[in-house]
């Protein structure tokens, strides 16, 4: 079946079955392989992206429930050469270490981000509210204290 999608803001049609995962249809046919997959299963968020505006699990979708509909992955947050804020404060702050997870989290996170929804708040508040928008995304090597530091402060630089 042929579906039509777009991705990062390019109109691509993919001819596979409607019942493969997204996951697999950005990895193997379109060669997105910056979306990974951790568990398969819904409860690590490696798999994040942004479709028609919300984070989903691409493990857990069907690719022929995305017909027609809008979808970014973590190589549509950069312009070009220059990365998103997020991917930049990740890198500063050494909110990365194996990289499984940093994907999922970097597409979560550029999202919220780029909303305004953490800026603004005080300190406090703000690591709080991170946390629990990070609740989907799991981490088994950072302790999450530098990827908390890192949304922090992309979120102050995008909001100057
Ligand atoms: S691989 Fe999709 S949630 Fe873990
Ligand atoms: S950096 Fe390794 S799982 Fe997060």
């Amino acid at each position: 079946m042929k579906i039509e999608l777009e991705v990062n803001g390019t109109a691509k049609t993919v001819e596979v079955s409607p019942w493969k995962r997204l996951l697999d249809a950005l990895r193997e046919d379109l060669h997105l392989t910056g979306t990974k997959e951790g568990c398969g299963e819904g409860e690590c968020g490696a798999c994040t992206v942004i479709l028609d505006g919300e984070a989903v699990n691409s493990c857990l979708v069907a690719v022929g429930q995305c017909h027609g509909r809008s979808i970014t992955t973590v190589e549509g947050l950069a312009n070009g050469d220059v990365l998103h804020a997020v991917q930049r404060a990740l890198v500063a702050c050494g909110g990365a270490q194996c990289g499984i997870c940093t994907p999922g989290i970097a597409v979560c996170a550029a999202h919220v981000v780029d909303r305004g929804l953490v800026a603004g708040r005080d300190d406090q508040s703000a690591r709080a509210q991170v946390r629990e928008l990070l609740a989907g995304n799991i981490c088994r090597c950072t302790g999450y204290q530098l990827i908390v530091d890192a949304i922090i402060a992309a979120a102050r630089e995008v909001a100057r």
